[in-house]
């Protein structure tokens, strides 16, 4: 695997390939970036991924600096996944003065994840631009995990008219359903047993509302009653429509998410379930 750090050194190296597949990351890489890997094999011919902790997205009381970084472990995990190009630049790279033209997702930076993160999907949004600018491209992979990221980069590819496909991933979980996550690591051992709560309470709703449910806002409620007498201190537990995020309108919502975001001891977890209705006519 090549490993670049230079913008004009990644250039160089991308120049002569056909298709890149792209796999942007912050590193401290688990089962769940390595799926996006492989599947992201299958969309080109030249897998590229990058490793950059992005400032931009952390907030003043975020885990920027105590966010794990472990690239040497993360470079051989690439390798034997068959990534062929690392791009992992410093932040005097990628920043080299303090970046003033910014992506502005609409209002949907300010809901959901961005009620609680403020400037957090502009940050994201900034740096992933940028970084399909240096890459370029013709496929980017990001987890399903992430939905309302997955949502607004999808959003800004369409409307940036970036030549870009873009590709969710399926959350990859550990065998009691808790989402991979670097964030997991974080928690002590009781909160690792109770952080399976959070998958499973989801798939609860979801079955609900499969089985007929339309009182969201009832179900909302009684989750995060849920949650908090067990300990989390929950943002929001929330049943969208997949599309745009935006509340469910009407019966004939089919494609819905269930989404929410929660803190258990040190970790704010996040996690969605997908809720496909079958069609009534
Ligand atoms: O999902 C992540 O790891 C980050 O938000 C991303 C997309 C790499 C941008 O920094």
């Amino acid at each position: 695997m090549q490993i670049h750090t230079s913008i004009p050194e990644v250039r160089a190296a991308l120049q002569a390939r056909r298709r890149i597949a792209f796999v942007p990351t912050m590193g401290n890489l688990h089962a769940g970036h390595i799926a996006l890997m492989n599947e992201a094999r299958s969309h080109g011919d030249c897998v590229v991924a990058s490793i950059f902790v992005n400032r931009l997205q952390f907030g003043p009381n975020d885990d920027f600096d105590r966010y794990p970084r472990t690239l040497q472990a993360d470079c051989e995990k690439l390798a034997a996944a068959g990534v062929e190009i690392l791009f992992a630049p410093s932040e005097e790279v990628l920043y080299p003065e303090p970046q003033q033209y910014h992506v502005e997702p609409p209002a949907i930076q300010h809901q959901l994840d961005g009620e609680f993160r403020p400037g957090h999907f502009r940050g994201v949004a900034t740096v992933v631009l940028k970084l399909f600018n240096i890459v370029q491209p013709q496929v980017a992979l990001f987890g399903k995990k992430d939905y309302q990221q997955l949502m607004v980069l999808r959003h800004m590819t369409q409307q940036l008219a970036l030549p870009i496909a873009i590709v969710g991933g399926e959350t990859v979980r550990a065998d009691d359903g808790l989402a991979l996550s670097s964030r997991n690591a974080y928690l002590s051992v009781s909160e690792r047993a109770e952080a399976a709560r959070l998958h499973r309470l989801l798939k609860r709703i979801a079955a609900t509302v499969h089985a007929g449910e339309r009182d969201f806002v009832k179900l909302e409620r009684e989750a995060v009653g849920e949650l908090d007498q067990n300990g989390w201190k929950t943002d929001y537990v929330a049943v969208r429509r997949q599309s745009d995020l935006q509340l469910p309108q009407g019966s004939d919502e089919r494609e819905l998410v269930v989404l929410a975001a929660s803190r258990l001891g040190a970790a704010r977890l996040i996690d969605n379930v997908e809720i496909e209705l079958a069609n009534s006519h």
